[in-house]
């Protein structure tokens, strides 16, 4: 191809920015791709709405559709399940790459979208649903495949380290600290997902897929949130020499797999427990590799973008080498061991 034509799908926090890298850094994506990457519209609800990040109007549509059937590549960051999910089908029935960030979808459709994908020999990649801009999923799928992995600890929701943090060390109360984390871009639309848990679940899910090579939903995670953790509940973990994270935990557990989300005890000295503010980590223990630990902004618009950006580049990279029928199968969808959740 002479050029890729990207389409977006969302200008929420991410999708500005990640409109923002294509047209400031649009020399760089050409090098580093071969070609230009142009980014021919956004799709919006409302195309008059205020927005934090100024985007050119002309590039605004409210027509998902067309816009995608014009693309050749579709980077979806609208979050929830409809339309997302049919947009993202159409686009990989049309033969058409998907980069998406939406965690929630993955984590109930994971399979039918990497199915959709392997069928139509196009990629669907998704590094920016968990984790923010920490490198987490393709070290789990391919870095690590020769390798057993027995357990993956992640502090995988920014808003609630964020606010578990802030309660730490400052004593400040649970809603105030909640107020604080949505002003900065790091919760969700509705922070209810964040608090509850269910952000770190559909993340959870994700994760346990391609770190033991089967198929789980957000349905097999057992998950608690942090809205009951008190001031005084911090404080005395504090003296007993702990501190309380919401920790997403999926391990091995006979032949299943026990995935759950709960606040956690942890030790001073783990190095889970020195990440602050809305900084995530993933801690894994593999036969072989023994203990890893990656670490970075797991939140925020410019640093999901950066992850948005890594899986395009690379996958526009593969359409100008000619290696667009060759799926990577992030999913692992139809190479797995059928694993039970327990
Ligand atoms: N609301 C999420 C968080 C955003 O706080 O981590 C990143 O997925």
């Amino acid at each position: 191809p002479e050029k890729i034509k990207v389409a977006l799908l969302g200008a929420g926090n991410v999708g500005s920015q990640v409109a923002r890298i294509l047209l400031e850094d649009s020399d760089l994506i050409r090098q580093r791709i071969g070609v230009p990457a142009e980014l021919i519209g956004i799709a919006v609800r409302d195309t008059e709405a205020p927005r934090q990040v100024p985007l050119a109007a002309a590039l605004l549509t409210d027509d998902a559709e067309v816009l995608i059937d014009q693309a050749d590549v579709v980077i979806e960051l609208t979050g929830g399940i409809e339309p997302a999910r049919t947009r993202i089908l159409r686009a990989l029935h049309a033969g058409k790459p998907v980069v998406s960030g939406n965690k929630a979808l993955l984590a109930k459709h994971g399979q039918e979208l990497q199915a959709a994908a392997n069928q139509n020999g196009v990629q669907l990649s998704f590094e920016a649903a968990v984790a923010g801009a920490i490198p987490i999923l393709r070290p789990l799928r391919d870095s690590l495949a020769g390798d057993k992995i027995t357990r993956v600890l992640g502090i995988m929701n920014g808003t609630t380290n964020f606010i578990l943090d802030q309660m730490d060390t400052t004593g400040a109360q649970f809603n105030d600290v909640l107020k604080e984390a949505q002003r900065l871009g790091y919760a969700e639309a509705d922070p209810t997902a964040d608090i509850e848990g269910y952000d770190a679940a559909s993340k959870a899910a994700i994760v346990a897929s391609l770190a033991f090579h089967s198929e789980f939903t957000i349905d097999d995670v057992h998950c608690e949130g942090i809205t009951s953790i008190t001031a005084h509940d911090v404080q005395a973990a504090k003296d007993d020499g702990f501190v309380i994270k919401l920790l997403a935990i999926c391990e091995l557990d006979g032949d299943g797999v026990n995935i759950r989300v709960n606040p956690t005890l942890v030790p001073q000295e783990h190095p889970l427990a020195s990440v602050h503010d809305a900084y995530n980590a993933v801690f894994v223990e593999a036969e072989n590799a023994g203990e890893l630990m990656f670490y970075g902004p797991g939140a925020g618009g410019a640093p999901t973008a950066s992850a948005v950006m890594g899986d395009f580049v690379s996958l526009a990279r593969r359409m100008v080498l000619g290696g667009a029928g060759v799926p990577e199968s992030n999913h692992a969808a139809l190479q797995s061991t059928p694993m039970a959740a327990v």
